[in-house]
């Protein structure tokens, strides 16, 4: 079926509630493989008990329903699903690919992914395969045509989950299958050996190439290996995995017609970005992501924020599953903090204030043995009488009394939401590259300080790439857009002159698509649009910051030049780039353009978002927000649900009228909210703020 992202989460929704009216989705990964059968009777019980609607289940079977080469057993999935059928429980069916068996790995030791170093991954983890291996893609198609052959018509089955986390342990592969892969993708991409030569600068460091076969994946070597490489090397290994994804949707989508999907990693917050998912997401039916808090994060409530947002982007605003997230503590991080209680509620919330049709948790039933045993789960090891399961049926209820939300999009003050950060994959790739003017200069922590702007202030914001259709828009952000292709600075161009309005901040628009400077004065592409010249940087030093005349103090960066068009309205106070611009304004066609070259902390920034909403014509949801009281609004046909999450140890009260869903209650003008609750007030939306 091609849903193309719009019909898909009503498809699955519709079939969540009993009647057919449409529910949140609500469960978690369901393993009942690692657990003997007797358990399997108490966990639908107390699914039921919970309001559990929906299960992702088998997703890292595969050495138990093909214990041997071709050789498939189904019994105790044929029985599980039926279980959950009959009580009503749907099932989101994996294929089983994300971890091949022992038996696989040993009989196709060519299979396994190799590192930068030359260090050959063993098996006894999960996604021990390389993209590029023939056997893996072999292996992976057949189990997928049995899973799919043989559930596409069964009655709790009606979504179907490809793989898991694509990309999270196996990449980049630098294998020789993937130089002979990269290869091919390069003779695809470039056509002749020159035409590479010229867009690798390949004249530096003496590293022409005479023939395609000298060209490998970009593997340890003894210093910087050449950055272009490295960037098509990660374009490369995305686009090698997107085929595995493809061809088992391919299979999966032969035979049935519900939505397939595999479940993204949000920002992977300090790590690599393993794949492009603004590529990815135009092949799922649905969008779905996973995401865990990193605990120690003081605003780890508004990295949350940002993921959602940057999902609902990838689900191009439509609403999206929250495949993953977890009850309380993860296992992975160097300290594993238990959410405190009622935290769970309030991220849940979150992700649904913020697009999505449903919170799934990883996992029901928190396991006895392996590697994640001190994972919290629905369903944890002390049992019932605990804070996480009695969190959970509060959960369950909650989301039950929000179904009609689902289907709804999310909005802003004016009816839709009225500002966009650019965010392209190939710009923050080309940013973390080596050997850059400051270890300081990231280009996700600069999108997540605006962000964070922006949540603060109680305006909604979307993700966008910078070449999309901008023109909804009244204010566009793109923070450290580093690398901006020649059709992205055109459109972001075309945008402001007619009549919108463009931030660009520091270390943008510097080089081309193949990483090459853009040669005159800094920003490089967007110099001409901004009005300025900017001629040197000058990072700053650990700790140091620069004095602006006006919204505070910078921080990691500043930059020596002069503006041409531009309105100074703030420049560097003291030091080496005293006197040059650090924040300016240029009129360009009917709309402004807006340089910001330093990164603002928190009250500088909100200063300057005061200005450029002024500007823009950007309201808040709510004026005088509360500090770290969240708010968002999702909408559908004439009606607005307003979320309002108190992350804050204060009880604060906010002018919202309606009905409150979670407690039942009518508000008169007033939400009382106690500190860390949560409020979901449903109002109709007035005739002026309608479009
Ligand atoms: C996810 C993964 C799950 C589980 C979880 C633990 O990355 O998809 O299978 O490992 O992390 O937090």
């Amino acid at each position: 079926m091609d849903f193309n992202n719009t019909a898909a989460m009503d498809y699955i929704t519709a079939r969540l509630g009993s009647e057919g009216s449409p529910m949140l989705a609500f469960g978690g990964d369901y393993n009942p493989e690692q657990w003997p059968e007797e358990t399997w009777e108490e966990d639908v019980r107390l699914m039921r008990e919970a309001g559990v609607n929906l299960v992702s289940v088998g997703i890292f079977s595969w050495s138990l329903v093909e214990p041997a080469e071709g050789v498939y057993e189904f019994g105790w999935l044929d029985r599980v699903l039926d279980l959950l059928d009959a009580n009503g429980i749907r099932v989101d069916l994996a294929n089983a690919t994300a971890s091949p068996p022992p038996w696989f790995s040993h009989k196709y030791p060519q299979s396994l992914p190799v590192t930068a170093d030359g260090v050959r991954h063993s098996y006894g983890s999960r996604q021990a395969f390389a993209a590029s291996s023939s056997d893996y893609r072999r292996a992976a198609a057949a189990l997928t045509e049995q899973i799919a052959s043989r559930y596409k018509d069964h009655p709790a089955v009606v979504m179907w989950h490809v793989h898991n986390e694509y990309g999270c342990h196996n990449q980049p592969d630098y294998s020789d299958g993937a130089a002979a892969g990269f290869r091919s993708w390069l003779e695809d991409r470039y056509g002749t050996i020159e035409a590479l030569n010229d867009a690798w600068g390949t004249a530096f460091w003496s590293q022409r190439y005479t023939a395609w076969e000298e060209i490998l994946p970009p593997r340890t070597s003894g210093t910087w290996v050449n950055p272009t490489q490295q960037l098509d090397f990660a374009r490369y290994s995305s686009d090698e995995l997107l085929e595995c994804y493809k061809a088992e949707a391919a299979i999966i989508r032969f035979h049935s017609p519900h939505p397939v999907t595999t479940n993204f990693m949000g920002f992977n917050m300090g790590l690599h970005q393993p794949v492009d998912y603004w590529r990815w997401a135009e092949q799922m039916d649905v969008v779905s992501n996973d995401h865990y808090l990193i605990a120690e994060d003081t605003r780890k409530f508004q990295e949350l924020a940002a993921t959602a947002d940057l999902t609902r982007g990838w689900a191009n605003g439509k609403p999206w599953l929250l495949m993953e997230h977890s009850t309380s503590a993860v296992n992975w991080q160097p300290r594993n903090i238990a959410k405190a209680p009622g935290e769970m509620l309030r991220n849940a919330l979150q992700h649904v204030a913020r697009g999505a049709d449903g919170a799934l948790f990883f996992q029901w039933r928190a396991s006895r043995a392996g590697a994640e045993k001190f994972h919290s789960g629905m369903l944890p090891h002390a049992g019932t009488d605990t804070k996480v399961w009695r969190e959970v049926v509060q959960l369950g209820q909650a989301l039950r009394s929000l179904a009609e939300v689902s289907g709804s999009v999310v909005t802003g003050a004016s009816g839709r939401v009225d500002v966009a950060i650019i965010h392209d994959t190939g710009a923050r790739w080309a940013s973390e590259l080596d050997s850059h003017p400051s270890v300081d200069a990231s280009n996700v922590a600069e999108t997540r300080r605006w962000h964070d702007a922006f949540y603060r202030a109680g305006i909604p914001t979307d993700f966008r790439q910078s070449t999309d259709d901008l023109s909804g828009y009244r204010l566009v952000v793109a923070p450290m857009q580093y690398l901006v292709t020649d059709s992205g600075a055109a459109n972001l161009d075309a945008y402001v002159r007619a009549g919108g309005h463009l931030v660009v901040t520091y270390f943008s628009g510097i080089v081309d698509e193949n990483d090459h400077i853009r040669l005159g004065s800094y920003p490089g592409a967007f110099s001409g649009l901004l009005g300025v010249q900017m001629e040197e940087f000058f990072p700053l030093r650990a700790g140091e910051s620069v004095e602006l005349s006006r919204f505070g103090d910078g921080s990691f960066w500043s930059e020596l030049g002069q503006p041409t068009t531009a309105e100074v309205l703030a420049e560097a106070v003291g030091g080496p780039v005293t006197g040059s611009p650090a924040v300016t304004r240029n009129a360009a066609g009917d709309g402004r353009a807006y340089y910001v070259a330093t990164s603002l902390a928190p009250e500088g920034m909100a200063a300057l978002l005061a200005l450029l909403c002024e500007d823009a014509g950007v309201e808040p949801l709510l004026q005088n927000l509360p500090e770290d009281v969240e708010v968002a609004r999702r909408s559908k046909e004439g009606t607005d649900w307003t979320f309002v999450i108190n992350h804050s140890s204060e009880r604060v009260q906010l002018p919202i009228s309606g009905l409150e869903l979670i407690g039942g209650e009518d508000l008169g003008g007033a939400l009382e909210l106690a500190a860390g609750s949560v409020a979901v007030v449903r109002s109709p939306r007035s005739p002026s703020e309608a479009q």
